[in-house]
């Protein structure tokens, strides 16, 4: 996920440039009069909802907030269920705890990524709203997961934090389900610093979506911002001028950043060819390509293969370095006050841990050249022998 790869001085002069045009106007909404037209946000919105092909987009200011946007635009509340895999960064499931819902948490199978036949058996009467994640860059398999929430009368938003500019059968991943939410965060694919999109083709959805974020504004087109009215409730998720300036930087860059890492995975997989458990997924053409997932065979492998990608100088990429962080089975503290889960969280989900509990990921960076290809290939077959 390496956007900061390639932030420099094209991200520099964008912000010098924002001084220089509007005075450092760094509020998103207002100061008409004196901004001189420069709307750095509601541009970073715009050329972002055209690059995923959908007519709306709401900045906001982490993906955790767009999270709880998209789940208060679809109204969830208190006495709902939203159904998310066990597999996921706990925001996720923090979101749904904040809007008084409850997380129904399911499996993951080998992609890594919501088993659509453990959503299908966890939907219930009060089931409202199903969030599929597309981890590690993969997309999930959006189609029989659209098929049983069409069927149950279920809506659909889609994590893709880790999926910006990825695709599924050709379509943006964010853009197949009713709503989809996306992280510029430090460690993602293109970043702002912390940030946030919300994206959606329903106009209702989208303007309850835009007031959420910003306590409710209706985003009146004829009175100023302090006479407006106001739809909802809702919270300051608003993004700055500063992130939207940078955003778009960034996101002029998502194409190239997605060829390079396309391309580096592909030569760090041809030197490791023969290595047997290296993950395939289904949908190899709309990854990010921005991490190799290993299977070994088993735990205690796995505890071997990381060893020795410590001894040889190699990182991973929370597999399993932050599984803390990712999987359901460590996430006690969200659930002992309700009282979910409350036996062995291991066991709840134990299909998903044999398969979480021996994957190993290598993060596939841009700025890789081909001398360090071949050496971490060549690491990586001196590890594979030893183990
Ligand atoms: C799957 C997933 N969802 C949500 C988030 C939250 O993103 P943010 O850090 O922008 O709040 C992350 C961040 O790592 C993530 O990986």
């Amino acid at each position: 996920m390496p956007g900061f790869e390639v932030f420099g001085e094209e991200e520099r002069q964008a912000i010098n440039d924002l001084f220089d045009a509007n005075g450092g106007i760094l509020f998103a909404h207002g100061f008409d009069a004196l901004r001189k037209g420069v709307y750095r946000v509601r541009e970073f919105e715009a050329a972002f909802a055209a690059k995923m092909d959908v007519p709306h987009a709401q900045a906001v200011s982490s993906c955790t907030a767009a999270l709880l946007t998209g789940l208060k635009a679809l109204g969830v509340g208190p006495g709902d269920e939203v159904i998310i895999p066990c597999f996921t960064f706990v925001a996720t499931c923090e979101a749904v705890i904040h809007t008084g819902a409850t997380p129904v948490i399911v499996d993951v199978d080998a992609s890594l990524n919501m088993a659509p036949a453990a959503l299908e058996q966890a939907i219930t009467g009060k089931t409202k709203v199903v969030i599929p994640v597309h981890m590690m860059g993969a997309p999930a398999d959006m189609d029989p997961i659209m098929v049983i929430a069409a069927g149950r009368g279920l809506r659909v938003l889609e994590d893709a934090a880790q999926g910006c500019g990825g695709t599924y059968k050709g379509q943006p991943l964010g853009t197949i389900g009713d709503v989809g939410v996306y992280s510029f965060d430090a460690g993602k694919v293109i970043i702002t610093g912390e940030g946030g999109m919300v994206v959606c083709r329903d106009k209702e959805t989208f303007h309850t979506a835009r007031a959420y974020h910003d306590h409710g504004h209706e985003y009146s087109q004829t009175v100023g911002r302090g006479q407006e009215g106001a739809l909802c409730d809702g919270f300051n998720f608003r993004m700055t001028e500063l992130h939207g300036a940078i955003g778009l930087v960034q996101l002029s860059k998502l194409d190239m950043i997605l060829a390079r890492q396309r391309e580096n995975k592909k030569r760090l997989l041809a030197e490791i060819a023969e290595l047997p458990y290296v993950r395939r997924t289904l949908h190899d053409v709309g990854e990010l390509g921005d991490a190799i997932v290993f299977f070994l065979e088993d735990r205690a492998q796995a505890v071997r293969f990381v060893a020795g990608m410590s001894r040889e100088g190699l990182g991973t990429k929370n597999m399993p370095d932050a599984m803390r962080w990712h999987f359901s089975a460590h996430w006690a503290h969200m659930f002992a006050k309700y009282g979910w889960y409350a036996d062995s969280y291991r066991e709840q989900w134990s299909r998903s841990a044999d398969i979480l509990e021996r994957a190993v990921a290598l993060p596939v960076m841009i700025n890789m050249t081909e001398e360090r290809i071949a050496q971490i290939g060549e690491k990586l077959r001196r590890i594979a022998r030893a183990i």
